[in-house]
Parts: C-alpha cells; structure tokens; sequence
C-alpha cells in the first residue's frame, strides 16, 4: 500500500512565485517630467498633427504611439534633407526649428501618448 501524500514544496512554490512575477511585470514608469516638456514643446506641431497625436487633416500622418526612435530619426531626417517627399517642405520648416533636446523631448511625448495604461491624461 503507497501512501501519496502531497508535501508542501517551497522550491515549487517559489518558482510559481516568480513566474508570476515575470508574466506580469508592473508596466514601465512614465517619465512624468519628460512627458509634460514634450507635450509643451509640441504645442505647435499639434495644429496639424492633433492634440491627441491624431492628425487633424488627411494628409497629415498621426504620430500618436509611434516608436520614439523612429519618430526621433524623421525629425532628424527633416533636417538634413534626407526626406523631401510629398509634403516633407511642411516638415522640414518645423523640424529646423527643433534643437536635438526638443527632438528627444516632443517624440517621447507622441511614443507616450496612447500608451499611458490610464496613469495619464492626455486630453488637456
Ligand atoms: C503645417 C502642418 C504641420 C506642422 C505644424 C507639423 N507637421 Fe509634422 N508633418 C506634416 C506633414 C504634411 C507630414 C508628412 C510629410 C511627408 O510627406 O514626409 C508630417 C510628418 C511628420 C513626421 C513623420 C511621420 C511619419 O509617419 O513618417 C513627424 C515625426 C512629424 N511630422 C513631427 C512633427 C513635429 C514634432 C512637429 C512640431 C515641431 C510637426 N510635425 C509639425 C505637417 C505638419
């Protein structure tokens, strides 16, 4: 006769622990300050490209959750003239008034935006 009684394992116990832990990570800090300057910042980008990041005309592009590296890189692409398609000369105009702080600062802004997990506002 095999007695099969369960024992209590804290090795098992522990990784359950942990995997949990690993499967639902607290969702990334916001960098509040980051956030605001940028949003001051882009101010002026937002009658074309909304103030939620969803543009306000057809040809305009949203820019509303979009990668921060990408959105860093057109900005520096505007500047040195790599991009000119379409309606690239809008841009361009805006982008020569950027500094590279204000670059990283407006598209950590627009890669925040929508993606906040409800610990932001953005409607103001
Ligand atoms: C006069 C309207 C206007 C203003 C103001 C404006 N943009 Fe744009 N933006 C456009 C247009 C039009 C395009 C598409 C240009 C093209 O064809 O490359 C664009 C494209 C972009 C893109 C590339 C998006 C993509 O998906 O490739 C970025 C990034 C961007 N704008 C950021 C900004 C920022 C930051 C500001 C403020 C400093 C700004 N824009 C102000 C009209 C505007």
């Amino acid at each position: 006769m095999s007695l099969n009684i369960k024992k209590f394992n804290p090795i098992a116990t522990l990784s359950t622990l942990v995997m949990t832990l690993v499967m639902f990570p607290v969702s990334a800090e916001v960098n509040q300050e980051q956030f605001e300057l940028g949003k001051q910042k882009a101010k002026v980008c937002m009658t074309c490209h909304g103030a939620d990041g969803i543009s306000t005309q057809d040809p305009y592009p949203n820019l509303r959750g979009q990668k921060v590296g990408y959105l860093i890189s057109s900005l520096k692409d505007y500047q040195t003239r790599e991009r000119t398609s379409g309606l690239a000369i809008l841009m361009q105009q805006q982008a020569d008034t950027l500094s590279d702080q204000d670059i990283r600062d407006i598209s950590y802004f627009y890669s925040v935006l929508g993606n906040e997990a409800g610990s932001l506002s953005d409607s103001n």
